[in-house]
């Protein structure tokens, strides 16, 4: 029997019970399998996927064609994990009529369960808006990449005490508008803390310390498979680059050197595709 689904009220029945979330990012199909086979709660269909997949410098060149095309591959790959899927920048801030409209289109076109989208004050009435409606909405604060031109960088959020307070605030009015859950990207641990201390619905960590409720990590970085750039904070559970260029090594040689492939008379019991 397959295991049960996790649905987005599981999210805050989890925190209750003290259970902590795991989350990773996920783009296709393939990987979505593998990591939900491996007991991932939540797979993150993360606009990161501009420099990890894309090849883009920052996240701004995605687009939502971009995000339904990768949300329905995910949604294909998944079979317990929830679904979330990133509204691209511009996709959310123009307007609500025109923001509901595209996170409607990650859950009916995409086949994602929920949407996450950044920011605090600024976007909620969207998020209200969203939520009446019935679409499940992630926050995000802390660090936004979607502002890495406005803020100058990926820099650490909050280090400020206003700043933190600030971020507190906004980590409630989204609870109260209605939000199920609030990634916290790099900010200190004491300031994670006092978010998730503050709310009732989880907080899902990267870079902001143990306190949070849950973790997320970019499915790449974890694995060691992006090597262009590791953040401090990520923990390489693999080195998939190096796995990689290894194998596809020893396939160049094999090629080369007449190896692969040899004729099927030498070769018995291998079914020829
Ligand atoms: O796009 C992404 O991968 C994200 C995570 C860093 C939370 O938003």
């Amino acid at each position: 029997m397959s295991p049960s689904r996790i649905r987005v009220p599981d999210f805050r029945e989890k925190k209750s019970r003290g259970e902590k979330i795991a989350m990773l990012t996920a783009y296709d199909a393939t990987m979505a399998r593998l990591l939900d086979r491996a007991g991932v709660d939540a797979l993150l269909v993360g606009d990161s996927v501009a420099m990890v997949v894309l090849g883009y410098e920052n996240t701004l060149a995605v687009t939502l064609e971009d995000m339904l095309h990768h949300t329905r591959a995910v949604a294909r790959g998944a079979s317990r994990a929830l679904v979330v899927s990133d509204m691209p920048f511009l996709s959310y801030q123009v307007g609500t009529d025109e923001a509901v409209r595209n996170a409607g289109r990650l859950l009916q076109e995409g086949g994602a369960s929920a949407i996450k989208l950044e920011g605090g004050r600024p976007v909620l009435d969207v998020v209200r808006r969203m939520v009446d409606v019935g679409i499940p909405v992630m926050g995000h604060l802390g660090l936004q990449p979607q502002s890495v031109h406005q803020v100058g960088g990926y820099i650490k959020q909050a280090t400020r005490p206003q700043d933190a307070d600030a971020l507190v605030a906004d980590a409630i009015a989204l609870q109260d508008a209605g939000a199920f859950a609030v990634v916290l990207e790099s900010i200190p641990e004491d300031v994670a803390k006092m978010a998730s201390t503050a709310l009732d619905i989880p907080t899902i960590g990267i870079g902001a310390g143990p306190y949070c409720d849950g973790q997320v990590l970019v499915s790449s970085d974890m694995l060691g498979l992006f090597d262009r750039f590791v953040p401090s904070f990520v923990k390489q559970y693999a080195n998939l680059a190096e796995t990689v260029t290894a194998a596809t090594r020893s396939y160049v040689d094999d090629v080369r050197e007449g190896r692969y492939p040899q004729t099927l008379s030498k070769i018995s019991g291998v079914p020829n595709r």
